[in-house]
């Protein structure tokens, strides 16, 4: 594991900004586990990766129906695995097929999911900031795949004008 960037949001609108920065370095097969306590804005950093992908529809919790699938390129499969009480149940939804297919899985309460993709990953780690707006956005890269991909992430960050500390 590796802590490659923290930036600062200060609002819902700047944490989407970031989303869709980090759409730039997304691929087929990718996971993004987001870690982060109620309201910390994982959804919000989903809608704003989703429509850089070109997703057209709206981008919301998918607290209980566990899973949605946005007609993006490459499509994206949004879960939530907030109300989860087994691992198995991660398992039934059968997200190896989604990668297999070319998709990309992105994951709320992604700590739950850590025993099953946290070899390969990026964690997007979302925290409370000083004020009400403000929140902290850390990334780790997790196995070979992702963390080559380091220069690429703070290139991003950069061209979203939202500096990587
Ligand atoms: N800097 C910020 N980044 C993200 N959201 C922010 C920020 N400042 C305020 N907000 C607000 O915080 C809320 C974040 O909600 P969001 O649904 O994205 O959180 P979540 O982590 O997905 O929560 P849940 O665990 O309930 O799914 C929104 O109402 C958003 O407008
Ligand atoms: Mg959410």
């Amino acid at each position: 594991m590796e802590n490659w960037a923290t930036v600062s949001s200060a609002s819902a609108e700047q944490t989407r900004e970031i989303g869709a920065q980090i759409a730039r370095l997304v691929d087929k097969g990718d996971v993004v586990l987001l870690v982060g306590s109620l309201g910390a804005g994982k959804t919000t950093f989903v809608q704003g990766l989703v429509a850089a992908l070109g997703g057209r529809d709206p981008v919301t919790s998918p607290t209980f129906t566990l899973a949605h699938k946005y007609r993006t390129s490459p499509p994206v499969t949004h879960v939530d695995l907030w109300r989860l009480d087994h691992l198995q149940e991660v398992v039934d939804l059968a997200l190896e097929e989604e990668l297999d297919e070319g998709g990309v899985v992105i994951v709320e309460w992604g700590d739950a999911a850590e025993p099953l993709y946290g070899a390969e990953a990026l964690v997007v780690r979302l925290d409370w900031g000083a004020s009400d707006g403000e929140r902290t956005i850390a990334f780790e890269c997790r196995g070979r795949s992702w963390c080559s991909r380091a220069e690429l992430l703070r290139e991003a960050l950069r061209a979203g004008s939202v500096g990587a500390g």
